[in-house]
């Protein structure tokens, strides 16, 4: 029989989403097809230690994952090995195992699924460390990793490509604030602010009042030196998967598809954190989205060119608004989705014929598809 691959499932992270990553781990790990693959976890905590259990299976509270099936409580077990990546290595992840159980020794995986999300994980950072590493991986490279978790270059590069996208501007750390009556001529009111680099909503505002204008700024500068003020855009909010290679081409099936659209409703105000995390019924999700089948179009056809725009490879999910008059804005991409069995992006395939553990197979296709195109390459003359 075939060697089975190990598949590294890199998960957690100091970040606002580290539940959801937990939660999603979780369900890669039990949708891994066996026969094919030997899962390896990896957690990072909340401090951003890497952590490692030879006892990965899960529920039970001396193993990796304690309350695994309350998405509240859920969290790693703080008494598990630490674990490094020694880059260079082609695989190999040292163990390094302090405390009563003192013992050291390798850990080598074929794959790495990084399913991170924010800062410190969809950015870029854990994409370099891998790609140093020699590791093949699931998800966007380096550079499509860092813009696509920066709205302001990611919105630049969106509007040279011509896509639509709304008005914006952007404050830099130290710049003067400029005035909100300046503001609302330019960008109308109501104005969004945000931190450029973020996820989850986190920092974002929707202000009318100068008072609560600078209060968003000063809130949003805690998150990040780069601010974004974005024109209000009215309308419905939609989703799409992006699934394929930057690489691949229609006579090796690794060419870039869109899948079915979504439609999230918000209950709140806009698709705040609480909303999307807090509140149990803070959004609803309609898939198909109830839209003209031309609009569903248009957003496919729209989700392919922002994924070819900022290079993107193997996933992403791209977010849109669409007007009353039926036009669609492009809002983000977003490189390493939400990944648990009820999220948008899995969903998304599930409506459109391909199902969780045969996405999670293409994933990984795609990813050995995309080292060994990049293998051949010269790194130097
Ligand atoms: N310019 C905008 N116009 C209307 N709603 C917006 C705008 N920007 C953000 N929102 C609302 O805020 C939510 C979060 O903003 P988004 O830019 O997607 O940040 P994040 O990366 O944190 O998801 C969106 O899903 C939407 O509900
Ligand atoms: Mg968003």
């Amino acid at each position: 029989m075939k060697n089975k691959i190990k598949v590294g499932i890199l998960f957690g992270g100091k970040s606002a989403e580290h539940e959801v990553s937990l939660l999603s781990a979780k369900n890669v790990y039990e949708a891994l097809d066996r026969d094919k693959y030997e899962p390896v976890l990896i957690g990072i905590d909340k401090n951003g230690r890497w952590l490692q259990s030879s006892q990965w299976l899960l529920g039970d509270e001396s193993r990796f994952l304690l309350d695994s099936d309350d998405p509240k409580r859920i969290r790693l077990n703080p008494s598990s090995d630490t674990v490094a990546l020694i880059p260079q290595s082609g695989g190999e992840i040292e163990y390094l195992s302090k405390g009563k159980n003192e013992k050291s020794g390798n850990l080598s995986v074929d794959v790495v699924f990084p399913i991170l999300h924010g800062p410190f994980g969809e950015d870029g950072t854990v994409q370099g460390l891998l790609k140093l590493a020699d590791i093949p991986f699931v998800g966007a490279g380096v550079l499509a990793s860092a813009v696509g978790m920066d709205k302001d270059v990611m919105k630049r590069l969106f509007r040279d490509a011509g896509l639509p996208v709304g008005k914006f501007r952007v404050l830099r750390l130290g710049d003067k604030v400029p005035d909100f009556e300046e503001i609302i001529k330019e960008l109308g009111s109501p104005v969004f602010i945000k931190p450029a680099n973020m996820g989850s909503s986190v920092g974002v505002s929707k202000v009318h009042s100068r008072d609560d204008f600078l209060e968003a700024i000063k809130d949003a500068f805690e998150y990040d030196t780069k601010v974004l003020l974005e024109e209000f855009i009215p309308g419905r909010e939609l989703e799409c998967s992006v699934l394929g290679s930057f690489y691949g081409n229609s006579n090796d099936g690794n060419d870039i598809r869109a899948s079915a659209v979504g439609e999230i409703k918000p209950r709140h105000d806009f698709y705040s954190y609480d909303a999307k995390y807090i509140d149990e019924e803070g959004a609803a999700l309609v898939i198909p989205a109830d839209i003209p089948e031309e609009a569903a179009q248009r957003v496919r056809e729209l989700s392919i060119r922002v994924f070819e725009t900022l290079c993107c490879d193997g996933l992403g999910r791209v977010d849109f608004f669409m007007k009353e008059d039926g036009s669609i804005v492009v809002n983000e991409i977003n490189t390493m989705p939400g990944f648990t069995r009820i999220s948008m992006y899995p969903k998304l395939w599930e409506a459109s014929g391909i199902s969780y553990s045969a996405l999670i197979d293409r994933l990984i296709e795609l990813a050995i598809f995309r080292f060994e195109k990049e293998k051949g390459l010269k790194t130097g003359r």
